[in-house]
């Protein structure tokens, strides 16, 4: 199978093109290796990438149509897509909402047109988020909840993706499956994620801020049982009896909400070093607690998540101060 994966250079996409390569299939990676992060991170992902002779690379902004049409002319062998590419982070939104739109919104629906006018497309999934739920209390997060009320721009563009996906659905018959992320972290995981941010500050003996006076909880999802859920849901494309759209939507998490404070022990724990806690209030847009049911991913793809916190901070550690020469 050759699949077309937007954000290829990125945390998710970079593990996911990987284990794609792994198993026999080609890849076309596409980034913008833009600067929200460091972009030497991204080209240290990249790197492995074009190292593998099945993967080849368009260094394209997935809004710009003129350069996505070209990439799609360059490979007609493409029958998956896996639309990771995003602005993603949901206090950047606060500051540079239009990075979210074109991204997430323009961006996704060239990627739609693309899909729309492949007549081999088999599949086109793309990445939501748990920040759809917003300030819902009901615990865990259903795909059956109400997500119409988010508090965040990055939420709303990703509320909207899915919206879109599903009309691209019923109008043009393509099959495509919504994943919502819940709080992925993992070896070359993102430096504006908690993980990284705590082992970075306590390494640097500097303070970490900790929010909501840390009464906060996650759902914590290790990289390669993502990986696992999003190859899972790419070979099983919705059916279309003819009624109802190929249209499927999951959640995508470990099923466990962990408290903050033991997350942050256990990278103290690794790195044999306490940190200097710098208690802050509740930031605006963030959500305080974050548990997914999993059921529907599980009944449908086999979707089963084997990495507890107390496995996956140790990888990632190993990761960082390798990385980073500690
Ligand atoms: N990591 C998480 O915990 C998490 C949680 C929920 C949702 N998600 C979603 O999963 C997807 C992947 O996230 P990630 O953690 O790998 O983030 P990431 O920022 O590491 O990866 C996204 C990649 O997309 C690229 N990109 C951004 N805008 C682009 C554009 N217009 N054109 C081409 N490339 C562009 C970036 O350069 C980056 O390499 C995103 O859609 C994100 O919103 C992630």
């Amino acid at each position: 199978m050759s699949v077309l994966v937007t954000g290829a250079a990125g945390f998710i996409g970079y593990h996911t093109s990987l284990r794609l390569l792994a198993r026999g299939d080609t890849v076309v990676g596409v980034d913008d290796l833009n600067d929200y992060y460091d972009p030497t991170l991204k080209r240290a992902r990249l790197a492995q990438l074009t190292a593998h002779p099945g993967f080849s690379f368009a260094h394209a902004d997935i809004a710009d149509r003129a350069a996505m049409a070209a990439v799609a002319a360059r490979h007609p062998e493409v029958t998956g897509y896996i639309n990771l590419a995003a602005q993603a982070g949901v206090r950047h939104s606060l500051t540079a909402p239009h990075d979210y739109t074109r991204a997430n919104v323009e961006g996704l629906l060239v990627m739609l047109e693309l899909a729309r006018h492949n007549p081999k497309c088999r599949h086109f999934v793309y990445a939501s988020s748990s920040s759809v739920y917003g300030a819902n209390t009901k615990l865990p997060f259903s795909v059956d909840d109400r997500v119409d009320q988010p508090i965040s721009l990055y939420a709303a563009t990703k509320r909207a993706g899915e919206l879109m996906s599903h009309s691209y659905s019923h109008l043009y018959r393509i099959p495509t499956t919504g994943l919502r992320f819940f709080t992925v972290y993992g070896p070359w995981g993102r430096p504006d994620m908690a993980a990284y941010l705590f082992a970075k500050a306590i390494l640097a003996g500097e303070p970490i801020r900790v929010f909501n006076n840390g009464d906060m909880r996650r759902d914590f999802t290790y990289i390669d049982d993502i990986v696992s859920g999003v190859l899972g849901v790419l070979d099983n494309p919705p059916g279309d009896d003819g009624k109802a759209p190929p249209y499927h939507l999951y959640n995508i998490g470990n099923n466990n909400s962990e408290s903050l404070m033991d997350f942050i022990g256990l990278i103290e724990q690794c790195l044999g070093r306490k940190a200097d806690y710098q208690f802050e209030p509740m930031q605006p847009g963030d959500v305080k607690e974050t548990y997914a049911d999993i059921s529907a991913i599980q009944t449908k793809v086999g979707f089963a998540p084997t990495t507890p916190i107390s496995v996956g901070i140790p990888r990632f550690i190993d990761w960082f101060k390798q990385y980073h020469g500690v």
